[in-house]
């Protein structure tokens, strides 16, 4: 196997190529059952939830349990983070618990320190900056619609340079895949991650979402405004109008092509219902692979 790089799962770009596709084919062999058992036996999770989820909390709860393990939930209104108690006073107290933390925060720091202080591997789960396990999803979804070989792949983001694009970009840099991203004017990515990422790969801004859709194998995007912008939305409506996956933008893909989105989608926002419930769709599958991709990950981490 491949070198981690880290103790943590929290960023794409701190892991090799190697092992994020150590990872992908650890999924299909999780998801096709080849792998089963109680490997997490007597294994315990803290699930830090600061932001609302259905898919991480669900898939990351069912996982541990279908892994032998368990997982608990712990909420801002019920626990002592919530009123204040510091990060690394949390994070020394938790490791004296559990065997690993996952973490869904605002600020990608929090997560960062969170893992400094831990003596437990920590997972995020998402932050403002960046959403590794869904994108690792994402890549399981196009391997098994297009074969292993994730380098061949054409992938179009559209919409804005949010933590899913950074993460798309992390990956991009680490697999080599071909990335187009078209985000309006004042919404593009990082400047940081977008330069890694076009210095380690084939990688590219462009100016509208049919040139970055123009013979991609997979047509991605996300909400206009992510959680914690909310106040935003109405200048967002503004600034994403012509940022929409649409049937014309789906034609400009490769004939094969196929849409994905992380979900929570706003239909006749960032994309068409027809788009989103069309054939080309892979979304409750995508959802799905969280399922398959955090047991894979867990296994990786603490197995
Ligand atoms: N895609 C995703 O992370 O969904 P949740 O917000 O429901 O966890
Ligand atoms: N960009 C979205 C992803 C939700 C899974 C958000 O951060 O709200």
């Amino acid at each position: 196997m491949a070198s981690r790089g880290t103790k943590d799962f929290i960023d794409l770009a701190a892991h090799d190529g190697g092992h994020l596709r150590h990872l992908l084919a650890l999924t299909g062999r999780l998801k096709s059952g080849e792998l089963g058992g109680r490997p997490l036996e007597g294994r315990c999770l803290a699930m830090i939830f600061r932001k609302s989820s259905t898919r991480t909390r669900v898939s990351t709860e069912v996982g541990m349990a279908q892994l032998g393990g368990h997982a608990l939930m712990i909420s801002d209104r019920d626990s002592q983070m919530g009123r204040g108690e510091s990060v690394r006073d949390t994070a020394r107290v938790l490791s004296r618990y559990v065997d690993a933390i996952l973490i869904r925060t605002f600020g990608h720091d929090e997560v960062v320190e969170l893992a400094r202080e831990a003596s437990v591997p920590v997972i995020n789960g998402l932050t403002d900056l960046l959403h590794p396990c869904q994108v690792m999803a994402d890549l399981f979804t196009a391997v098994e619609e297009f074969g292993d070989d994730v380098r061949g792949l054409r992938v179009a983001w559209i919409g804005d340079g949010n933590n899913m694009a950074h993460s798309w970009l992390n990956a991009a840099s680490r697999l080599g895949f071909t990335l187009r991203l078209a985000c309006p004017p004042g919404y593009g990515p990082d400047a940081e991650i977008l330069a890694r990422a076009r210095s380690a790969g084939d990688v590219e801004m462009v100016d509208s979402p049919a040139d970055a859709a123009a013979g991609a194998r997979v047509v991605t995007t996300d909400v206009w405004a992510s959680m914690g912008q909310e106040d935003e939305q109405a200048a967002r409506e503004k600034a994403f109008a012509g940022y929409c996956v649409d049937e014309a933008v789906m034609e400009r893909a490769h004939p094969a092509g196929i849409f994905l989105h992380c979900l929570p989608a706003h239909r006749g926002e960032e994309v068409t219902a027809a788009v989103i419930d069309g054939g080309r769709s892979r979304v409750y599958r995508e959802a799905e692979n969280r399922l398959h991709v955090i047991k894979a990950i867990l296994l990786d981490l603490i197995g």
